[in-house]
């Protein structure tokens, strides 16, 4: 597994743990990440149940888990939390973040388990005593209900799938090295999963305006820098798939 520190001001940390080189090849990679403050912690999109001893295992070396205090689903897909039943487990005392409108279909994962549940125009996402993360909509990218996080001390915008890439075996970089090379392996994932102009050009509005040193996606390699623009340029002219043409 990856382990990289992206940001600490010694209050906020935002960490890569991932990807998981060992997963069988049946299972679409995903980036985990832990984000800290006042050591208390946040996962955003914990993985799926099959990965998930690798990912406990990387966390726990950083981490007790006991201190995680949110469990955030951007979106319903097994990818992203199919591991549900099991973090609930090692750790009990964190509150499970998903959109309102997922909670009887994840409810299949995890029976019993209480939701703390996101309106659709998203709201803020405490931690470890802050209140400034932000969660900000992106429905229909490519869920009805989905959401992506902005941290103004990191400036980070944690983007679940949107800013994917599914990078062939050999690519093992953290982040994006060549843009223009890189939307190759992004083209096709948005193009065909996130088939809405108008949702892409409102989550675009939403977030251009932030400032932003990197997004970082639950897929692939994370853009950061100049390549923030340029990502959110190429996705505003990305010629998205219409169920017409499949
Ligand atoms: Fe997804
Ligand atoms: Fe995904």
């Amino acid at each position: 597994m990856i382990n990289e520190v992206l940001f600490d001001n010694g209050v906020r940390r935002w960490q890569f743990i991932g990807r998981d080189a060992d997963r069988p090849s049946e299972l679409i990679d995903t980036n985990e990440y832990l984000v800290t403050n006042n050591g208390k912690g946040l996962i955003p999109d914990p993985g799926g149940m099959e990965i998930f001893p690798a990912v406990v295992t990387a966390i726990s070396e950083e981490f007790a888990v006991d201190n995680v205090e949110v469990l955030f689903a951007s979106h319903q897909d097994p990818d992203v939390f199919s591991s549900l039943g099991l973090w609930v487990k090692v750790c009990p005392g964190a509150a499970v973040w998903l959109s309102r409108i997922w909670e009887k279909f994840m409810s299949h994962f995890s029976f019993g388990t209480k939701f703390h549940l996101i309106p659709d125009e998203g709201g803020v996402l405490p931690l470890g005593g802050s209140n400034d993360l932000q969660i900000i909509p992106a429905h229909y990218l490519h869920s009805s209900g989905n959401f992506s996080i902005y941290d103004p001390q990191a400036k980070i915008l944690w983007s679940g799938d949107i800013g994917a890439a599914l990078l062939p075996p050999d690519h093992s970089g953290v982040f994006v090295s060549d843009f223009y090379e890189h939307t190759k392996y992004m083209e096709g994932f948005h193009r065909r999963w996130m088939p809405s102009p108008q949702a892409r050009d409102a989550w675009i509005a939403r977030v251009s305006r932030l400032e932003i040193d990197m997004i970082c996606p639950q897929h692939g390699a994370i853009i950061r820098g100049e390549d923030v623009h340029r990502f959110f340029q190429w996705f505003s002219e990305l010629e998205l798939a219409s169920a017409l043409h499949i």
